[in-house]
């Protein structure tokens, strides 16, 4: 067979028109692709810790193929797994969550997908604050519904305020999609900021929340995480709560999602589900059981090993001509200004127009991938995982001084 040949004419779903591949894996895969040509590339596209899993959960996973949990299990989620979650619901976030209320998924983006496949049609609206982690506004786009896109402000902390909120809202508005601390930004939103956005929502009992708490445990200088649900327990009844094992316990590869809300939506997701994935990986959702309820002290100790990487590279950012990095609350990016650098001409002639141009000529030159603001929807801005050692930091932090530095 050959290798070029084309797809008829029509063959390629309209849904698939409406969505783009990820932007920031796509960036990762570029970093990986120049390396294996043998490039000296510094990929900070990553948003995933560089920890290993800690032991006791792969023990767990171990423990559980030895016993044979290599099997279909509920769609829903192991009844041991789904216990554990309400246990962290309530532990962590005092949200009363039944088992009947939860759901396990292979990511917390499955999660978001079976939300919204679930509850959209063709001309509702889901309310986003830009920038925003990529693929919302897709995943809206493919259930063929519409995203209203709310533009933050580095001023305003990257949070988006509760008169902005106000404005977004339309009688076509189902969801509200939240995400602190932000992948981008690394923002996070405190009670009060919360609270301020519940007042607003309280008024328009057709639109729910998505809140995404995925770095709930990434914080930094003592900020306190808050959650919807909790800050507003009138606005529990529409609110899915959700959360994942990922960023927390290291376990990107797992594949593991999770979240609460009402029964009845619960009861739709997992008809979802049960019709595409069916189920998180059994083996994972053991070692999950063990991630929610074994030890927790390594979380606080990695969150204070990625507040000191964020001081180094806010730090060293802020010493690059032309670029204006604000420090996060939490997350481990920052997402600096490359305003100061438009209009300049880089090392290979070409004038940077726009952060896609910055993220590709400092690519070019120095060998450092990092995401342009575009891809999250604010510009000029680009996006920097600092889920890597110090060294490596460092030398990435060097080469985007002297990239600055040479831009004429
Ligand atoms: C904000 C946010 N939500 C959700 C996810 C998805 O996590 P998971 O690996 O559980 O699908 C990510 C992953 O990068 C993320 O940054």
């Amino acid at each position: 067979m050959s290798g070029s040949l084309t797809l008829p004419a029509g063959f390629l779903s309209k849904a698939l028109g409406r969505i783009k591949p990820s932007p920031t894996i796509a960036v990762s895969q570029k970093a990986r692709d120049l390396i294996a040509q043998g490039r000296d590339v510094i990929g900070l596209g990553a948003g995933e810790p560089d920890f290993p899993t800690p032991d006791n959960i792969k023990q767990a996973a171990f423990r559980a193929i030895e016993r044979n949990e290599t099997r279909y299990t509920a769609v829903e989620g192991i009844p041991e797994l789904r216990k554990a979650i309400c246990d962290k619901f309530k532990r962590e976030n005092g949200l009363d969550y039944k088992p009947a209320q939860t759901l396990v998924a292979p990511g917390g983006k499955a999660i978001i997908f079976n939300a919204f496949v679930a509850t959209l049609n063709p001309g509702d609206e889901v309310v986003i604050p830009a920038p925003y982690w990529v693929s919302y506004p897709d995943i809206v786009q493919l259930c063929g519904a519409t995203p209203v896109i709310v533009e933050t402000t580095e001023g305003d902390g990257f949070r988006m305020t509760a008169q902005q909120l106000a404005k977004a809202i339309t009688p076509k508005t189902k969801w509200l999609l939240l995400n602190a601390p932000s992948n981008p930004t690394g923002a996070a939103y405190s009670a009060a900021h919360l609270k301020a956005l519940a007042t607003v929502l309280l008024d328009h009992p057709q639109v729910w929340v998505l809140t995404d708490d995925m770095y709930e445990h990434i914080l930094y200088d003592g900020f306190e995480f808050a959650t919807i649900a909790q800050v507003e327990p009138r606005l529990y009844p529409r609110t899915v709560t959700m959360n994942g094992c990922s960023k927390a316990y290291s376990m990107t590869g797992w594949r593991i999602g999770y979240c609460g809300g009402p029964e009845p939506l619960i009861k739709a997701m997992a008809a979802i589900q049960s019709q595409s994935t069916t189920m998180a990986t059994s083996v994972s959702q053991w070692a999950a059981v063990e991630a929610l309820s074994g030890p927790q002290h390594f979380i606080k100790e990695r969150a204070a090993i990625f507040q000191k990487r964020r001081d180094l590279v806010v730090s060293m950012l802020n010493q690059a001509r032309g670029i204006k990095c604000p420090k996060p609350e939490g997350a481990f990016y920052v997402y600096p200004s490359c305003a100061g650098t438009i209009g300049k001409s880089a090392p290979s002639g070409n004038v940077i127009r726009n952060d896609e141009d910055f993220a590709a000529e400092l690519l070019a030159a120095e060998g450092v991938a990092v995401v342009h603001g575009a891809a999250f929807g604010l510009s000029p801005y680009f996006r920097i995982s600092y889920a890597t050692s110090d060294d490596v930091l460092e030398k990435a932090c060097q080469r985007i001084q002297r990239f600055c530095a040479n831009l004429r």
